[in-house]
């Protein structure tokens, strides 16, 4: 698959999502196969007045690339400066705008989703970004329309070609619809034979035959996937063996809090110590999981007051289980 001149080996994308696509996040999720990685959602006009936490929202590695950048905004001129500054100081491989968040606070002004109510306030924020990418190319995501009595993705699809875009992902729900109901993967068909640029699904896949599934029945050319990697990131191996008709090992206990402390490695190399024990709390609930006594040390971590008692719960762990814990200046390791 191809966005723009970018070569994607694996078309199966990490999708961008808040307080969870981080460094470390990706880097665990590139290592597991994922074709391409997403940042979080950022702010045009944070990133304009070069506000230092969004700045730091949009660092990576070589080793996440390819990487796209996801930005949102409701001003054409503002979310077309933020993508120059993000082509001049990042050079990511992708720049993506958000038409799909659907919190009221960014959707009020015009922003993500809000943008599903005005297609030429879309068309000219797209043009805007296209102008000042150069040569990255730049991508959409978008929910399907603002209720379900108002579809618009696929009119929009054709503007957004238009515009310069090179790939378009579907999440096809409403921005009214939020997470209820199920994704309407029949509205990723109908886009894919509406445009000429890559369309990537998304919506509801939840393992490896949901991906291929997704595949069969909407002819998309890519799929993405949010909350299914969250404690699993596993799922871009599992995808990638099924399409190339190779079984996957099913994933062990040991496996599940291995990945607890690579995790906990990547977030200890950026992350001061609050922002640290909370990012732990979330990901090693979701790791731990689906094995006898889970719920018992999803508590112990929930309840840990400091990143040290953390670490002391992760050795712990692993002695409980009788997996030898690497000693303690190894790099995060091989995953
Ligand atoms: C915690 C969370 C944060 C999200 N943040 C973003 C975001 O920053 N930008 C975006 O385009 N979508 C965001 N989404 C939406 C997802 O990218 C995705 O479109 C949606 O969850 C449907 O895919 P899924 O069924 O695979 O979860 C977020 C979703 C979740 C669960």
């Amino acid at each position: 698959m191809k966005i723009g001149d970018l070569s994607i080996d694996n078309p199966v994308f990490l999708a961008p999502m808040a307080g969870v696509t981080d460094h470390a996040f990706r880097v665990i999720c590139r290592s597991m196969g994922a074709g391409v990685v997403y940042s979080e959602f950022v702010s045009s006009e944070g990133i304009i007045r070069e506000n230092q936490k969004t700045l730091d929202m949009m660092n990576f590695t070589e080793d996440e690339r390819p990487i796209g950048i996801q930005i949102f905004g409701h001003n054409p001129e503002v979310v077309g400066k933020s993508a120059k500054l993000i082509r001049e100081r990042f050079n990511p491989d992708i720049i993506d705008i958000n038409y799909g968040c659907p919190v009221p606070k960014v959707v009020k002004k015009g922003a993500g989703s809000g943008a599903l109510r005005d297609l030429v306030l879309m068309e000219d924020i797209t043009r805007s970004v296209v102008e000042n990418a150069g040569d990255i190319p730049v991508t959409i995501k978008m929910r399907a329309g603002i209720d379900n009595n108002t579809t618009v993705a696929i009119e929009a699809g054709g503007l957004l070609e238009n515009c310069g875009a090179r790939a378009i992902t579907l999440h096809p729900r409403s921005m009214k619809q939020l997470y209820t109901g199920s994704a309407n993967w029949e509205l990723i068909k109908e886009l894919k034979n509406a445009v000429n640029i890559p369309v990537i699904g998304n919506g509801d896949i939840q393992n490896a035959s949901d991906a291929m599934r997704m595949f069969d029945e909407t002819g998309c050319d890519g799929v993405m996937i949010a909350r299914a990697t969250q404690g699993y990131p596993w799922i871009f191996r599992s995808i990638k063996n099924q399409m190339d008709g190779q079984s996957t090992q099913p994933i062990t206990i040991s496996d599940k809090i291995r990945m607890c402390l690579t995790h906990f490695k990547l977030i200890r190399q950026e992350r001061n110590d609050f922002l640290s024990l909370n990012l732990t709390k979330k990901h090693f609930s979701w790791y731990l999981k689906g094995f006898p006594e889970a719920v018992r040390w999803r508590k112990k971590f929930v309840r840990a007051e400091s990143i040290q008692e953390t670490e002391v719960l992760l050795k712990e762990l692993f002695r409980h289980f009788l997996i030898d814990y690497p000693n303690d200046n190894s790099e995060p390791q091989d995953i």
